[in-house]
C-alpha cells in the first residue's frame, strides 16, 4: 500500500478527498469523494461539527470508491490567517564541500526568525543560495565554500485555526500528514516548468478565497491568500437581481460573463423566481456588469499584492488562473486588462483513473495535494534514494519523480 496517496481539499464550497496510486510517470485516481461544504467560510472552519461531518462523508465516499482505508492524508490550507515572510539563514560549511547537512543547518537558521508562539510554520521554501557571498546559486551541493547562505520563504498560519482543521479531519479518523497551502498545490498542477523558470503568478480563485503564489527562477518567492472569491460574485448577483443565493449561483454558472463588453445589450434570460407569478426576464448584460465589478476588484487586490511583494517586474510569463471561478467566460480577458500581463486559464490535465468529475479548474488544488503526498511518501525511501536535485529543466509535468524531488524542498 506504500504507493497509495490521499489528499483532502477542504474548500469553502466543496470538500474533495482523492485516493491515488503512484505509478511510474503519473498518479492514477482510484477514489473520489466530493461533498458540498458546510461549516467552512473563506477557507476557514467556522463550525467544527458541520465541517467534521462533511469531511467524514467525503472521506467515506473516497474509501468506498477506492476500496482503500484512509488513515492519513495531505490536507489543503487557506484563509486570511496565512501569512509569509522571507528570511535568510547562514551556516558555516562543515567539510570540504557543501552537503545536505549544511543546507539543513542553513535552513534551521532561517527558520529561527521571530515567529509568534500562536503561529505554526506550514512551509519553508528555498528561494536560492549564496556561497561565500556569491549570489544566485541554484544547487550548492558539492560546491566548495566556507559560508552557505539560504534565502527562505516561510509560510505560517494561525495555530488555533490550523488546529481546528486538524481536529475536523481527525474526527473522520484521518491523521494530517502535512498541510499544503492551496496555491502551492494548484501551482504543481497548472504551471509549466518554463513558466516557473521565467517567473509566473498562479492565482486560484475558489468560492471563498483567492490564492496567489509567485514563482521566480523556478521557486516560490511569495504567497498570499485573499478572503474573497466566487461566493462574493454570487452574493452580488443575488443582491443586485433580488434572487435567492442558490438561484443566483445557478444563473451565474449558466449565463455568467466576466466582461460586460462581451455581452450584447439585448441578451436576456429567464428565471423562475420564488413568489413571482411567472418567470422573470433578466438582462445578461446587467449581470455581466455585476460580475465584472467584483471580479475586477479581485484582480485589483491581486495586482496590489503582486506590487507589494516587489516582484511585479519578474513575471514575464504572466499569470495562470485556476480554481472554480476561473471557469467564468471572459475572465481571462478581464484579468489581462486589469493586471497588464499575459494570462491563461488552466485545469488539471492528463489525468488517469476515475477522473470524470475532476477535469475542472476547481480541482487543481485537490490533484496538487496528491503530488505532495507522493513526494512525502518518497521521503520514507532509503537515504540513497533521496536525490535532492532541483526540479529538472525539461517541461514535463508528467515526470513525477522530478516533481517529487523538488517538492521535498517545500516541506518544513
Ligand atoms: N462555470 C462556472 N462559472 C462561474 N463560476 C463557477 C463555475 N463553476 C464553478 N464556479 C464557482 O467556483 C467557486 C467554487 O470554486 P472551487 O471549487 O475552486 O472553490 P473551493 O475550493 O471550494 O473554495 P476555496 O478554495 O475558496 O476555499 C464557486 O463560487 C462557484 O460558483
Ligand atoms: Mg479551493
Amino acid at each position: 500500500m506504500d504507493d497509495i496517496v490521499v489528499g483532502i481539499d477542504v474548500g469553502t464550497t466543496k470538500v474533495c478527498t482523492l485516493v491515488g496510486r503512484v505509478e511510474a510517470e503519473r498518479i492514477r485516481i482510484l477514489g473520489v469523494g466530493i461533498e458540498p461544504s458546510e461549516g467552512i467560510r473563506k477557507g476557514v472552519i467556522v463550525d467544527l461539527k458541520a465541517a467534521s461531518q462533511v469531511i467524514t462523508r467525503s472521506v467515506r465516499k473516497a474509501e468506498q470508491t477506492s476500496g482503500v482505508e484512509i488513515t492519513g492524508a495531505v490536507v489543503s490550507l487557506a484563509g486570511a490567517h496565512v501569512s509569509s515572510i522571507n528570511s535568510r539563514g547562514v551556516a558555516a560549511v562543515s567539510g570540504d564541500t557543501i552537503d545536505e547537512v549544511d543546507i539543513a543547518r542553513a535552513l534551521d537558521a532561517a527558520r529561527a526568525v521571530a515567529i509568534p508562539h500562536n503561529r505554526e510554520i506550514i512551509h519553508i521554501v528555498e528561494r536560492g543560495f549564496s556561497v561565500d557571498g556569491q549570489d544566485g546559486i541554484q544547487q550548492p551541493v558539492g560546491m566548495h565554500g566556507y559560508r552557505l547562505e539560504v534565502e527562505a520563504h516561510i509560510i505560517t498560519a494561525a495555530q488555533a485555526t490550523v488546529e481546528n482543521l486538524r481536529q475536523s479531519v481527525g474526527e473522520a479518523g484521518v491523521e494530517v500528514i502535512q498541510f499544503v497551502l492551496n496555491p502551492l498545490a494548484s501551482g504543481e498542477v497548472v504551471l509549466r516548468e518554463t513558466e516557473r523558470q521565467q517567473g509566473v503568478a498562479v492565482c486560484d480563485i475558489g468560492g471563498g478565497t483567492t490564492d496567489l503564489a509567485l514563482y521566480v527562477e523556478g521557486h516560490v518567492w511569495h504567497t498570499m491568500v485573499l478572503a474573497v472569491g466566487g461566493n462574493h460574485v454570487t452574493n452580488d448577483i443575488a443582491h443586485g437581481l433580488r434572487l435567492p443565493i442558490p438561484q443566483a449561483e445557478e444563473i451565474k454558472k449558466k449565463h455568467g460573463y466576466a466582461l460586460r463588453s462581451g455581452v450584447g445589450a439585448e441578451e436576456t434570460f429567464k428565471v423562475q423566481s420564488f413568489g413571482a407569478e411567472g418567470p422573470i426576464e433578466f438582462s445578461r448584460h446587467d449581470m455581466a456588469h455585476i460580475i465584472e465589478a467584483r471580479v475586477e476588484e479581485i484582480f485589483a487586490l491581486t495586482l496590489q499584492e503582486i506590487k507589494r511583494s516587489g516582484y511585479d517586474g519578474l513575471l514575464p510569463a504572466g499569470m495562470v488562473l485556476t480554481g472554480g471561478t476561473s471557469a467564468l467566460p471572459g475572465i481571462r480577458q478581464l484579468a489581462a486588462q486589469v493586471l497588464g500581463m499575459p494570462v491563461r486559464t488552466a485545469r488539471p490535465e492528463n489525468l488517469v483513473g476515475l477522473v470524470d468529475a475532476l477535469q475542472s479548474p476547481a480541482y487543481s488544488t485537490s490533484i496538487g495535494l496528491l503530488h505532495y503526498a507522493s513526494a512525502l511518501a518518497e521521503e520514507d525511501a532509503p537515504p540513497g534514494h533521496r536525490a535532492r536535485n532541483r526540479r529538472p529543466k525539461q517541461d514535463s509535468r508528467l515526470d513525477l519523480s522530478a516533481v517529487k524531488n523538488w517538492l521535498k524542498r517545500l516541506l518544513p
